[in-house]
């Protein structure tokens, strides 16, 4: 997770928002919270949300990541609407944080997924290719078979990474931090980029 060091872009408020995104995380990540990369995940498919929760793996001045199968019903929802809101809670910050994420969403480059999915555990990189997330599995048995069948294929070298799985980048024009606090005095702070793309920031009632 990171950005340019230069003075101009301290000074920028986006490079502020995810400097603050990553302290937090690395707080959350101290203060013991037992899935501080985990976030909700929102997206909209013919004017209905769906949420589910992935794992943040990464956040830089392109975006922030996360990987999954390209058929999944979640694609499929990005497919048609490449918007996406994303969303973390870190209870053991302050009187809890909340970071609320949102932009349009692109594709990695085949070259980012296919470093991180050899970083990935063998038995995950074997579930990728058994697995036809969100897809209806008739019996268990089906899916321990698809399984048998890629250790077979690749028992004898590396797993190579399916076309059907990879990242996503949330590209942010939104990003708000919530402070918790006493008597519900909490805090909102916005950063928000305009049609022009200029980043400000503000704050909001809670
Ligand atoms: C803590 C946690 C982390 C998860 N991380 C991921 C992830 O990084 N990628 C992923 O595709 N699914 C992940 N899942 C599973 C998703 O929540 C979801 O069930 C799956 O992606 C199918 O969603 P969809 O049918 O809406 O596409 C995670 C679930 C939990 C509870």
């Amino acid at each position: 997770m990171e950005h340019p060091p230069s003075a101009a872009a301290a000074a920028d408020p986006y490079h502020t928002a995810l400097a603050t995104f990553d302290e937090l995380l690395a707080h959350a990540q101290a203060a013991g919270e037992p899935e501080p990369t985990a976030m909700t995940l929102a997206t909209v498919r013919d004017g209905r949300p769906h949420a589910r929760i992935v794992l943040l793996k990464g956040a830089d001045t392109r975006g922030f990541r996360f990987f999954t199968n390209y058929t999944s019903a979640k694609a499929a929802d990005l497919d048609a609407n490449a918007w996406a809101a994303l969303c973390f809670h870190w209870k053991r910050l302050r009187d809890g944080v909340q970071v609320r994420v949102e932009g349009r969403v692109e594709k990695l480059p085949d070259a980012d997924s296919d470093a991180y999915f050899a970083t990935r555990p063998r038995g995950s990189q074997l579930g990728a290719w058994a697995s036809l997330q969100s897809q209806p599995l008739p019996d268990p048995a089906r899916f321990e078979q698809r399984y048998a069948q890629a250790q077979a294929q690749y028992a004898h070298g590396p797993v190579p990474r399916p076309s059907h799985w990879g990242g996503y980048l949330v590209v942010p024009d939104r990003i708000e931090f919530w402070y918790g606090a006493q008597f519900r005095l909490h805090e909102r702070h916005v950063y928000a980029r305009d049609a022009a793309g200029v980043w400000t920031c503000g704050m909001l009632y809670p």
